[in-house]
């Protein structure tokens, strides 16, 4: 269906980290309610390039990200048949992330609504997660919610009231879970990004080969910590003596720690998630973030959601890593009036309780209408050269 007065289209940025996306996604005209349809989403992952390295190396994301973002954004919009003039607002993600990654899609978001003179909307990534949930699930109200983000920089828990409402609860203390399966996929030689890897290795492995540590387990705090289990995956492959060289690791041991360290970390996550819907009552659980993509954490929340019972949320796995359609959380923050001015800036640290979300004047917006396209939702395929 085409874009009329009642529709609006919208570009989305994402540069947070190491993936450079961009998403054409049509909601109804803010200030209308409504869940917004994606068009298309572009993801040009980096993996490639960090892969030497371990992990994501900041220098080396903003430079992709410089070069990608241009194509990146025309994809979107061939792919959405959607035209650059046509566009009625753009979003970015500014925060949290890395300052050099976030300036890019900034950057690129401050030029196109100075030029097509649209309204720029400035998105909290982590509650972009949580609104693809809403995303999935159009039919349903998912608000409120406990809101789960675990993520390669966080794992925390929100209490959502609205998609833009939402209050830290707690969280990690320490590695963020992502993070913990990078590091520890590391230490198995596995490679990265880690989740992934992990995930397979686990398949032919026991989770109770080893009794690897499930942190905050009977403390009140929504509090997790992973560091004590990562270092536990150190001692059980190396034993304690840090001069202890690496032993060489038999593809058993390898699935079995893999296997153990996997159902710990879900074990302390789904044990704090209970905790959490207890303590607050809420009846929805919304689940976001790279790590959402893990079959084990979903089986398991899943049977949790069940036996409670509460209502379960959770993303398919295109937008559980990072993409831009998370961006439609752009759709609810017009309707209230959250625009941005040309003088934004980047947050690259998480935004606590203790320090008010950056509140935008109002601005006035137009948009024309537009002709569609043959909608759909994509990434960039692999023999692309923008694609790893
Ligand atoms: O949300 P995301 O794409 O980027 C951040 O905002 O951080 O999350 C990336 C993280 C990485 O640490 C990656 O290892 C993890 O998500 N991840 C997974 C899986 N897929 C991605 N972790 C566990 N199991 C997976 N299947
Ligand atoms: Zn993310």
């Amino acid at each position: 269906m085409p874009q009329n007065d009642d529709t609006l289209d919208l570009l989305a940025i994402e540069t947070t980290c190491d993936e450079t996306a961009a998403a054409i996604i049509r909601g109804p005209r803010p200030p209308r309610p409504g869940v917004p349809t994606i068009l298309s989403s572009v993801v040009a992952s980096q993996v490639d390039l960090h892969q030497p390295f371990g992990g994501v190396v900041p220098e080396i994301a903003s430079r992709a990200h410089t070069q990608r973002i241009v194509p990146i954004i025309d994809q979107a919009l061939a792919r959405a048949g959607v035209a650059l003039a046509d566009l009625g607002a753009v979003a970015v993600a500014t925060r949290p992330g890395l300052a050099g990654a976030l300036v890019v899609g900034l950057t690129a978001a401050k030029c196109l609504a100075a030029t097509l003179e649209i309204p720029l909307v400035a998105i909290d990534h982590l509650e972009g997660h949580l609104y693809a949930c809403q995303l999935a699930y159009p039919e349903t109200p998912i608000y409120p919610c406990l809101g789960l983000v675990v993520s390669g920089g966080h794992t925390s828990f929100f209490h959502c009231e609205s998609p833009l409402e939402a209050t830290l609860l707690g969280g990690t203390i320490d590695d963020a879970a992502g993070e913990a399966f990078d590091k520890v996929a590391s230490l198995l030689g596995l490679g990265y990004p880690g989740g992934p890897l992990i995930e397979r290795a686990a398949r032919g492995g026991n989770p109770r080969a080893y009794d690897f540590p499930r942190s905050f387990q009977h403390d009140e705090r929504i509090a997790l910590s992973f560091s004590g289990l990562k270092t536990a995956v150190l001692y059980a492959l190396r034993g304690p003596n840090a001069h202890n060289p690496m032993p060489t690791l038999d593809q058993a041991m390898i699935a079995d720690v893999a296997a153990s360290f996997q159902e710990a970390l879900v074990d302390a996550i789904v044990g704090k998630a209970k905790q959490a819907l207890r303590q607050t009552g809420l009846q929805r659980l919304a689940i976001g973030g790279g790590v959402a993509a893990n079959a084990r954490l979903r089986e398991r929340l899943t049977e949790t959601a069940r036996d409670l019972p509460v209502e379960l949320y959770i993303p398919p796995l295109s937008l559980c890593t990072d993409n831009a359609a998370l961006g439609a959380i752009a759709f609810p923050m017009l309707a209230a009036g959250l625009t941005a001015d040309l003088d934004l800036d980047v947050t690259p640290g998480l935004v606590r309780p203790s320090q008010p979300r950056p509140k935008h004047p109002p601005r006035a917006h137009h948009a024309p209408a537009q002709t569609d396209p043959n909608a759909h939702s994509t990434s960039i395929p692999s023999d692309s050269p923008l694609s790893s």
